[in-house]
């Protein structure tokens, strides 16, 4: 039977007074930061003096090249998946299959999953999976779309069905239980990500949204504190800069797209906002200029 998708829940957020499902700190939620050799410097860098540096044990960077000045920062966690370089879609389910591995070997109760151009806060991230127990089956994001994506399943034997799921946008991060996680085995572990992959011929988000929604049937819980370069970041105002879970930066039509922060340091200094995001968050920073009154 066809599954017919639920419109995705509202997660309940970081702004809720609710007691905790479950008292979970830093240290159980695993973050798989994606990126390339090519921007280790333009963009990890920018990552790990900011949020990374204050997350050290819970952050792992999954690249596709060796880059000794990157294992001098972080050491074994900066991960070679061995996947090609390239932006193909095959290259990037390599590294969701290779950070779902780790992930279950890890042993950590939740999985997170950011781009390179993720700004991560940790509190509110913390704060938001809190709410729910890590053995129950969740799958926390943003949709891209505002409707579910339309794909095709190519069983065997030249068979197709239609399908129809949503997905939560890797570029914003999303978030799966361990519990979940577990379930996803068959379609996710070893080579079967790539294969699953390869049966709808989709990128590596949407594959997991299917593995979860499709085949599974775990609706995706949906978050508007998760923020991708996609979308109108501009729109992220100061006063809500700390109650985000992600942000992002980017270029939209020829214009920058960053969110409307004045901050510590000018665009000019910080163009993607994140040295002042974090300097709004951790205002002890060495780097961060003294004696601003935000
Ligand atoms: C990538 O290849 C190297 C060298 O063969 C190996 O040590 C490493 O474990 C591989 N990485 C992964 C994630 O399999």
């Amino acid at each position: 039977p066809l599954f017919v998708p639920r419109l995705p829940s509202e997660a309940s957020g970081a702004t809720t007074d609710a007691p905790p499902a479950e008292d979970i700190s830093a240290d159980d939620i695993f973050i798989a930061v994606k990126t390339t050799k090519k921007f280790h410097r333009s963009r990890l860098d920018l990552l790990l003096d900011t949020w990374i540096s204050r997350n050290m044990q819970q952050t792992y960077i999954f690249t596709d090249g060796e880059d000794e000045e990157l294992k001098k920062k972080i050491g074994s966690h900066a991960i070679n998946t061995n996947c090609s370089a390239a932006h193909s879609r095959q290259a990037l389910s390599c590294k969701m299959a290779v950070e779902y591995d780790k992930f279950i070997e890890a042993g950590k109760k939740w999985f997170c999953h950011v781009d390179d151009d993720n700004y991560v806060n940790m509190k509110t991230l913390v704060k938001l999976l809190s709410n729910y127990p890590h053995t129950q089956d969740m799958y926390i994001g943003k949709p891209s779309l505002d409707r579910p994506i339309e794909a095709t399943e190519r069983l065997g034997d030249n068979k197709m069905r239609p399908v129809n799921f949503w997905f939560a946008t890797g570029g914003a991060g999303f978030c799966i239980s361990r519990g979940l996680a577990l379930k996803m085995s068959p379609w996710a572990s070893g080579g079967h990500f790539m294969n699953t992959a390869e049966k709808i011929r989709l990128p590596d988000d949407c594959t997991i949204g299917y593995i979860i929604e499709s085949v599974l049937g775990v609706p995706l819980t949906r978050s508007s504190l998760f923020h991708s370069h996609l979308e109108n970041l501009q729109l992220v105002s100061k006063s809500e800069v700390h109650k985000q879970i992600t942000l992002s930066y980017g270029m939209f039509e020829n214009k920058r797209n960053i969110i409307n922060m004045k901050g510590a340091l000018s665009v000019e200094e910080d163009p993607s906002r994140f040295k002042s995001v974090h300097c709004l968050l951790y205002p002890d920073t060495p780097w961060c200029p003294p004696q601003v009154t935000y």
